[in-house]
C-alpha cells in the first residue's frame, strides 16, 4: 500500500520569530499512523527546523537544490551533499514558481540526478498553466514534464521520488482543480509511469497542490491516485496545515 503524504512548503515566507512559533505548533501535533508528513522552509531557516523539530516524524526538505551534488564555486546555491548533512531528506525540483524564474528541464533535471546520488529524495512538481489548459494541452504539458525526467533518468528513477501535480492556475489562487481535474491528471501520471515499469507506478506517491486546504483536502485525498498533498499558503498555519494532516490520515 502506498503511504500517504503531506508536506508543508513554506515558499519565501517566514521570520526566525514566526518560524519558532510554527515550530511550537508542529511539535504538539498529534499526527495520524500512515501519513509522512514533510516541511520545506526556506534554506535560511532550514537548521532552525531541523532542530526545531528533534523526535518528532516530520522530515525536514528544501525547496530548491544545486545542479552538482558536492560544493564548489556556485555562489548562491546550496548543494544536496550540504543539505543532507544539514538532515534534509527531501528537496523540491522543478517547482513552477521557480520554472518561471528561467529553470529549464535541463537544469532540474540534474537537480534531480544531483539529489539523488546525496540520498536526498526529489518531490518533482509538475503542472500545467491556465493558457495551457484552455488550449485543452494539459496532459500533453504534464506528460512532457514527466517524460523529460524519465527519458534522461529512466523511469527506475522514480522507486526513490515523489510526484507533485500542481496545476500552475491554482496555486496561490484560491482556486482548487476539482477532485476529478485532479484524479484524471493523476491518473495519466501513473500510467505514463506504468507504461515503462507497472511497479513504480503502484508504488510512486502523487501528490496534489494548489490551495489545498483544510475544507477541501479530504474529498482531494479520497481520489484512487491522489496520494496526499503539497501545501503552500495553509501549511503557514498549524491549525490548518494540522486538518490538513487529518484530512490524509483518515
Ligand atoms: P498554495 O497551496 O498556496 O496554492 O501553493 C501550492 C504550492 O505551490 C505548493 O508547492
Amino acid at each position: 500500500m502506498r503511504r500517504t503524504m503531506v508536506a508543508g512548503n513554506w515558499k519565501m515566507h517566514g521570520t526566525r520569530a514566526s518560524v519558532a512559533e510554527l515550530l511550537q505548533g508542529l511539535r504538539n501535533m498529534a499526527l495520524p499512523g500512515g501519513v509522512d508528513v514533510a516541511v520545506f522552509p526556506p534554506s535560511l531557516f532550514i537548521n532552525q527546523v531541523i532542530d526545531g523539530l528533534q523526535g518528532k516524524s516530520i522530515a525536514t526538505g528544501a525547496q530548491n537544490s544545486a545542479v552538482q551534488a558536492e560544493q564548489g564555486a556556485l555562489t548562491g546555491e546550496v548543494s544536496p551533499a550540504q543539505l543532507a548533512d544539514a538532515g534534509c531528506s527531501l528537496v523540491l525540483v522543478g517547482h513552477s514558481e521557480r520554472r518561471l524564474m528561467g529553470e529549464t528541464d535541463e537544469m532540474l533535471i540534474s537537480k534531480f540526478k544531483a539529489a539523488q546520488a546525496c540520498g536526498v529524495k526529489p518531490v518533482l512538481c509538475i503542472g500545467e498553466t491556465l493558457a495551457e489548459r484552455e488550449a485543452g494541452k494539459t496532459l500533453e504539458v504534464v506528460g512532457h514534464q514527466l517524460g523529460s525526467v524519465i527519458e534522461a533518468l529512466g523511469v527506475e528513477a522514480f522507486v526513490n521520488a515523489v510526484i507533485a501535480y500542481e496545476p500552475v492556475w491554482a496555486i496561490g489562487t484560491g482556486l482548487t482543480a476539482t477532485p476529478q481535474q485532479a484524479q484524471d491528471v493523476h491518473a495519466a501520471i501513473r500510467a505514463q509511469l506504468a507504461a515503462k515499469n507497472a511497479e513504480v507506478a503502484l508504488n510512486a506517491q502523487l501528490l496534489y497542490g494548489g490551495s489545498v486546504k483544510a475544507a477541501n483536502a479530504a474529498e482531494l485525498f479520497g481520489m484512487p491516485d491522489i496520494d496526499g498533498g503539497l501545501i503552500g499558503g495553509a501549511s503557514l498555519n498549524a491549525d490548518e496545515f494540522g486538518a490538513i494532516i487529518r484530512a490524509a490520515g483518515n
